[in-house]
């Protein structure tokens, strides 16, 4: 499908310049959920069947992570998919991130401190320098949330792979516009709600099998089962072999919204994605005087932005006076031209 026909399934008000904050949903994503709701209220749903969307969600997302669906656990958030992997820490364990890591990917580690984890953070650009032989897990995000910073991931995967660290990324506000190729990481967590288009509640982990056969499912229950259908009642544990074991059982709802979200963004294809983001972003810097750039989210400081954007109805996230615009598929350059005529008026 391409961009234009993409966007004709989405119904955003002119000026939404805030997918880092959460991504709007494309209809066939709005219908399912409105259908199940629906269902909900009359008791004529079918759960089994609602649960469906988990595993539409996870190949989609799989496949567009370029690894097996057995390698990908559904969850609800980032922190709640990461903290199996810091609990497998070792005592004492040494932890390198950026020191502007969002916290979801720096809390899991930090609260691991009773039991000696030393979480060092330093400038985003010396990521790669600050790894050495001690350093056991390196975390941080493909794209920076406040910023757009695109990570350099060769150097900082080189750098882990000579001291033999794990490598575990934050992939929130990256899929679902950047290329990835989720297998080259020890673990890629993903919360769904921005740029893959989903409803809040529904997340992403993609782990290496190595990595796995060293984590606890400390939050296992009956959806972690080898065939959750037949795992409601009674001993023995009996757990998935693959990553269905760091399962949590699914938030009906946000699911059914997930399934069509991800199944669109594949229709769509990553890389005509990126193209379209990155050259609206660019068409947004460059309107502004800026230097381009290669994301789909910048951060630019303007005086009384917050003021300029809201007169014209412009929702953009404006913290300590940077204004951080994010561009995606439902995005158009009138979008972009409103924002800059705003922004310069
Ligand atoms: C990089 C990044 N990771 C994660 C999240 C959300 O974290 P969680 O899923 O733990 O609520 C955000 C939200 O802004 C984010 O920007």
């Amino acid at each position: 499908m391409d961009i234009a026909s993409a966007r004709s399934l989405f119904r955003p008000d002119p000026g939404y310049l805030n997918t880092a904050t959460y991504g709007l949903p494309p209809e066939p994503a709005w219908d399912a959920l409105q259908t199940a709701r629906a269902e909900w209220r009359t008791g004529q749903g079918d759960w089994r069947r609602w649960s469906e969307a988990t595993e539409r969600s996870r190949e989609s997302f799989a496949a567009l992570m370029g690894v097996p669906p057995a390698d990908v656990s559904i969850g609800a958030q980032v922190s709640q998919l990461l903290a199996p992997i810091a609990a497998a820490l070792p005592d004492g364990a040494r932890v390198v991130a950026p020191e502007d890591e969002f916290t979801s990917n720096l809390f899991p580690w930090l609260v691991q401190a009773t039991r000696g984890v030393k979480v060092t953070t330093v400038p985003a650009r010396e990521l790669a320098d600050a790894i050495t032989p001690d350093t056991d897990l390196v975390a941080f995000s493909l794209v920076q949330s406040a910023t757009g910073e695109v990570a350099d991931v060769d150097a900082v995967l080189s750098a882990a792979a000579a001291g033999g660290a794990l490598t575990v990324v934050d992939g929130t506000q990256a899929c679902g516009w950047l290329p990835i190729d989720a297998g080259r990481f020890d673990a890629l967590a993903c919360g769904a709600y921005k740029w893959m288009l989903a409803p809040r509640g529904s997340a992403f982990l993609v782990t290496k099998a190595s990595l796995r056969s060293r984590l606890t499912a400390g939050q296992a229950g009956w959806f972690a089962g080898d065939d959750p259908h037949t795992s409601y009642y009674g001993p023995p544990l009996r757990l998935a072999s693959d990553a269905r074991a760091l399962d949590i059982s699914p938030a009906w709802f946000s699911w059914i919204g997930t399934a069509p979200a991800v199944e669109l963004i594949s229709q769509v294809g990553v890389a005509a994605i990126h193209a379209h983001n990155v050259s609206l972003a660019n068409r947004f810097l460059a309107g502004l005087g800026r230097p381009t750039g290669n994301s789909a989210i910048v951060s630019v400081d303007l005086p009384d932005a917050e003021e300029r954007l809201a007169a014209a109805g412009i929702r953009a996230a404006v913290r300590g006076g940077r204004v951080r615009a994010s561009f995606h598929l439902y995005t158009t350059e009138a979008d972009v031209d409103l924002a800059v005529a705003a922004l310069l008026a």
